[in-house]
């Protein structure tokens, strides 16, 4: 017999047309792994008799404790978890030479790897991020270490073995035919895993890390299984000009990628800060989707990502933590930082007669949620309670004895979930669910 979850009370998401969609009274069915309906508790009784479903479990949520979909992280890298919040003091390029390559170049170890990948996967899922698109390093057996760990805790990700042939340290690097072979092992490795929710990713680290050659042939790695490729795009001005003078050929910082078959509809850009309007005509003609990083871009110093700009052309955009670019693990961290960010571009284009209207929670919301699904490719599945699609969801309690704020008599609803999404952190997650499962935390 098929057992029906039911779960009654405030269930909040978005949809392709609002981005905060607020459903009080409302009453969620799963089955197995999946959402059968979604509707007004008042509704309940008779969709039930309808279905002859058979219920399991019903149960009616408190005043102060709502639903919202899993959080997705759509660029983090597991690998620097062990210095995060530390490092803060240089820009990107110093910051990879100084704390990052040799933090990296440590997980050749499995024993290190194991310890760092457990703590962090546990972290972001403590945090509420069902789905995540991990990097791990350049070593293929640590990363398949990686993998499993994600398995056995039951999240969601994509992950991928880095490619690095040049311009690294020599403690760091690999050569153009280990690149490949190596990368061939992890994707067949992930593929023969009995891994349900683990995706393998080709992820050449940015431009100026893969030869032309080994891009090209990543490309084609990835056409070949029809796998998800990430990258890091025009993420810093120093950056930006030694990808020029490193491509001279090339126009534009997009067009390295373009060239080499890396772009497409199942392409995730992390940062993307400095594009040209014909840039951004590229990543939206390729549907490829952003992942948008404000803690880290920030902490780095690297730039101000215009937000608004990109979600009115309709590219695909989520949010990212960036570990250990940014300090935080937390989504919500970065609804709130994209937030800010947007709030300063507004800042400094007054005066100059232009109307900006900045980003604010809800949008940012979206992002972290239907957005991210979507810039993973994923929104089939994810994203929100659409009938069909797998329960990844968070109960969230904001009436808690040790919770960081308080909730007063005269706040709405929507009162209630922004004080969340600003002052709530894991103590407010009571629980996580996956593809229809109470993650153990
Ligand atoms: N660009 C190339 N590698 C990295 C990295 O590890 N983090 C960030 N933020 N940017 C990068
Ligand atoms: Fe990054």
């Amino acid at each position: 017999m098929t057992i029906l979850n039911v779960i009654c009370g405030t269930i909040i998401h978005s949809t392709k047309e609002d981005n905060l969609v607020i459903l009080q009274d409302a009453a969620i069915g799963f089955q197995d792994k999946k959402i059968v309906f979604l509707c007004k508790k008042a509704d309940l009784t008779s969709l039930t008799k309808e279905f002859s479903f058979c219920i399991k479990n019903v149960e009616y949520l408190s005043k102060r404790q709502f639903l919202i979909p899993g959080f997705v992280d759509t660029h983090a890298h597991a690998s620097q978890y062990s210095y995060q919040g530390t490092g803060m003091d240089r820009g990107l390029m110093d910051w990879l030479n100084t704390y990052t390559f040799p933090v990296e170049s440590k997980f050749q170890d499995k024993q290190f790897a194991t310890d760092v990948y457990q703590k962090a996967v546990s972290r972001f899922l403590k945090n509420g991020t069902t789905t995540a698109s991990y990097y791990g390093t350049i070593h293929t057996d640590c990363t398949l270490v990686l993998c499993r760990i994600i398995d056995k805790l039951g999240q969601r990700a994509l992950v991928g073995k880095v490619n690095m042939n040049q311009r690294s340290p020599d403690y760091y690097v690999e050569t153009t035919d280990q690149s490949i072979s190596e990368t061939n092992r992890f994707v067949e490795e992930v593929l023969n895993l009995e891994v349900n929710l683990v995706t393998p990713c080709i992820t050449p680290r940015f431009a100026l890390s893969c030869s032309l050659d080994l891009q090209e042939e990543l490309g084609k790695i990835a056409q070949h299984y029809n796998l998800p490729i990430q990258t890091h795009l025009s993420e810093c001005l120093t950056e930006c000009s030694e990808v020029k003078s490193c491509y001279p050929d090339r126009k534009h910082y997009i067009d390295v990628y373009h060239k080499a078959g890396l772009l497409s509809n199942r392409t995730v850009l992390a940062h993307s800060i400095y594009l040209s309007d014909n840039e951004l005509q590229i990543i939206k003609d390729k549907n490829c989707g952003i992942a948008h990083c404000p803690n880290s871009n920030l902490s780095l110093r690297s730039g101000l990502f215009d937000a608004r700009k990109v979600l009115e052309l309709d590219i695909k955009l989520g949010l990212g933590s960036d570990i250990a670019g940014g300090y935080s693990c937390s989504i919500l961290d970065a609804i709130r930082s994209s937030v800010e960010v947007s709030h300063t571009i507004a800042i400094l284009n007054e005066g100059q007669n232009k109307e900006y209207k900045p980003i604010n929670f809800r949008d940012s919301f979206k992002m972290a949620t239907l957005g991210g699904a979507q810039v993973l490719g994923l929104d089939d599945k994810i994203g929100n309670f659409e009938v069909g699609k797998e329960f990844d969801a968070l109960l969230v309690d904001v009436e808690l004895n040790d919770s960081n704020f308080d909730v007063f008599e005269s706040d709405t609803f929507e009162d209630i979930f922004q004080k969340f999404i600003y002052l709530g952190d894991d103590r407010n997650i009571k629980r996580v669910y996956i593809s229809g499962s109470q993650v153990k935390m």
